[in-house]
């Protein structure tokens, strides 16, 4: 039986290479990406894993034609899933038009085409817990307030969602979820795809693998004050597997159409909240590998404690999470080792 094809934008990227693996097991995949924060190596290694091979365009979707041409090209897909994005939070401060034109005119331009389509069609578009900002309960739900974004990357989750809130309500046809991702770790079983972080990573975990490999001497725990039980910032750590599996069942719910409304938002978490420390402890537990880490001053930005209520997507998604924190730090671990070369 011929596949329903799925477009996934930044499909060369650290979440979306691991959903189009999981996704190419039911889907007939098209990838699209620009290259600007991935390499075409992870095409080979998606290739080396995946059920079927996903069809690969290098395309820039802040040009308005490319994204045209793209629709027309594959007229026949019945879904997109939209990663595709700038995502560092210190940068976008920095440089806050690079963020909102890259990441806000992408979105416009894939919505001003699905527009043109006389077919339902899903969309699924990769959000963040960073909407939330320090919520006032936890675990969070997806009733939580949203509060001003922290940062203009923040600030372009909290548009998109709006802009696809406002959009949902005059096209029946489409059929749209927003995932609020919480923390996203660790590599596939098969070492072949990863994170592959450029420079020096910000992120709590690459910058873990990367102190063990030897290539810092030791790593900084931002702050050690926080009101938390060791004083350690609180984050709910998910194994990037368990969130690629996400998009299917989310994308599957969207095909199957049996929602109220045609616009929903889910988080994607473990809902179990791991703190700096016993982060760091469960990685020299788990591998045996020893790092060194001192207490360092708070980053500015940071929120004390981030965990969800992951009770929504298990109940409307039929989605849970299969893998322990420990699993993904291996994973994380094996993957640093085997791209260099340890
Ligand atoms: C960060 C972003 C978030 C974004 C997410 C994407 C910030 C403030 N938030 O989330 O908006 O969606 O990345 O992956 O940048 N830590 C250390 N030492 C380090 C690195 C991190 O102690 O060298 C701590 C941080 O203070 C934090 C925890 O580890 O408490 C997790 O940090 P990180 O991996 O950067 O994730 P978030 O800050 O949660």
């Amino acid at each position: 039986m011929k596949k329903n094809k799925i477009i996934v934008t930044g499909g060369l990227g650290y979440i979306g290479s691991h959903t189009a693996v999981e996704l190419s097991e039911k889907f007939a995949v098209v990838i699209v990406d620009d290259l600007s924060n991935s390499t075409i190596d992870v095409l080979d290694g998606i290739n080396k894993i995946s059920k079927s091979k996903p069809l690969f365009e290098k395309l820039d979707l802040k040009n308005k034609d490319d994204v045209k041409s793209l629709f027309k090209r594959h007229n026949d897909a019945i879904g997109l899933i939209h990663f595709a994005a700038y995502k560092a939070v210190g940068e976008s401060v920095e440089n806050p038009l690079k963020y909102y034109e890259n990441n806000l005119s992408s979105l416009i331009y894939i919505l001003q085409e699905i527009d043109k389509l006389n077919h339902s069609f899903n969309l699924i578009f990769s959000s963040s817990c960073t909407v939330y900002g320090q919520a006032e309960n936890l675990p969070i739900t997806e009733e939580e307030t949203i509060k001003k974004a922290e940062s203009p990357y923040g600030n372009t989750k909290q548009i998109s969602e709006e802009i696809l809130f406002d959009y949902s309500k005059i096209n029946s046809n489409l059929n749209i979820i927003s995932l609020r991702y919480f923390n996203p770790i660790g590599a596939h079983q098969s070492s072949s795809i990863g994170e592959l972080p450029i420079g020096v990573p910000q992120n709590l975990i690459p910058f873990i693998t990367q102190t063990a490999a030897g290539i810092h001497e030791k790593i900084t725990v931002f702050g050690d004050d926080y009101n938390t039980p060791d004083g350690t910032c609180i984050r709910d750590y998910i194994h990037v597997v368990d969130l690629a599996k996400a998009h299917i069942a989310a994308i599957e719910n969207l095909i199957q159409s049996k929602n109220e409304s045609n616009y929903d938002v889910y988080n994607i978490g473990t809902g179990k909240g791991t703190s700096v420390l016993e982060v760091i402890h469960s990685f020299m537990k788990s591998t045996e590998v020893k790092i060194n880490y001192v207490i360092g001053n708070r980053r500015n930005g940071d929120i004390e404690s981030a965990y969800a209520d992951n009770s929504k997507a298990i109940k409307k998604l039929n989605w849970s999470p299969k893998y322990s924190i420990d699993d993904a730090i291996t994973s994380a671990w094996k993957w640093e080792r085997k791209i260099r070369k340890l």
